[in-house]
């Protein structure tokens, strides 16, 4: 059964599952030998998370904090305050951003800084889904899921006003439920 306010499936739960263990498998093969430090931006990509560290086959280990960003239209644009920071010292270690949308980039571009102030070996970024064509900063993902054109999308982690997390695929929203 589709969400009532769910317009069209973009990615199926099967699309999604076969998609995240590719991304997994690179992983795992790119970082042969090591143990990179995956680093979940909350809430968005919590579930993605959860599905990319088993599809990893190495000693990997996590950690978690959440940002919010303050878009155009709040505050000014690009503002991004952290709310949790990270358990452990990133220090030495090859760590793996797992983001669930690179949307304009403002959120990654800041959080880059600083995690990069903190003297981590390495830094790459994994984003499920990946937005070009709103990019104000220059920020790109070295691992993405899918590459998706410019509509606002919900479900496998991902929110419209903290709801549809719960969606076992991914929807785009029906313009008259955010009042568009
Ligand atoms: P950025 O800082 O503009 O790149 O913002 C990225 C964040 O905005 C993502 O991590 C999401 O939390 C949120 N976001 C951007 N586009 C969407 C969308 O289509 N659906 C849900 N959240 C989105
Ligand atoms: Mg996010």
């Amino acid at each position: 059964m589709i969400h009532p306010d769910i317009e069209q499936v973009l990615y199926t739960e099967e699309q999604l599952r076969s998609r995240v263990r590719e991304v997994g498998a690179q992983i795992t093969a790119d970082y042969a030998g090591r143990a990179p430090m995956l680093i979940s931006v909350l809430r968005g990509s919590y579930i993605f998370m959860a599905d990319l560290t088993r599809a990893i086959d190495l000693d990997v280990t996590v950690d978690f904090m959440a940002v919010s960003s303050y878009g155009a239209g709040t505050t000014s644009s690009g503002q991004v305050e952290i709310k949790k920071d990270l358990s452990d010292s990133i220090e030495g270690k090859d760590l793996i951003i797992v983001e669930d949308i690179l949307d304009s980039g403002n959120t990654l571009y800041y959080l880059m800084d600083v995690l990069r102030a903190r003297k981590p070996a390495s830094i790459r970024i994994c984003a499920l889904m990946d937005k070009p064509e709103r990019r104000t900063k220059p920020i790109t993902a070295d691992y993405v899921g899918f590459t998706i054109p410019d509509a606002f999308i919900v479900g496998y982690g991902l929110d419209y006003a903290e709801k549809y997390r719960n969606l076992p695929y991914v929807g785009v929203l029906k313009p008259g439920v955010y009042g568009e």
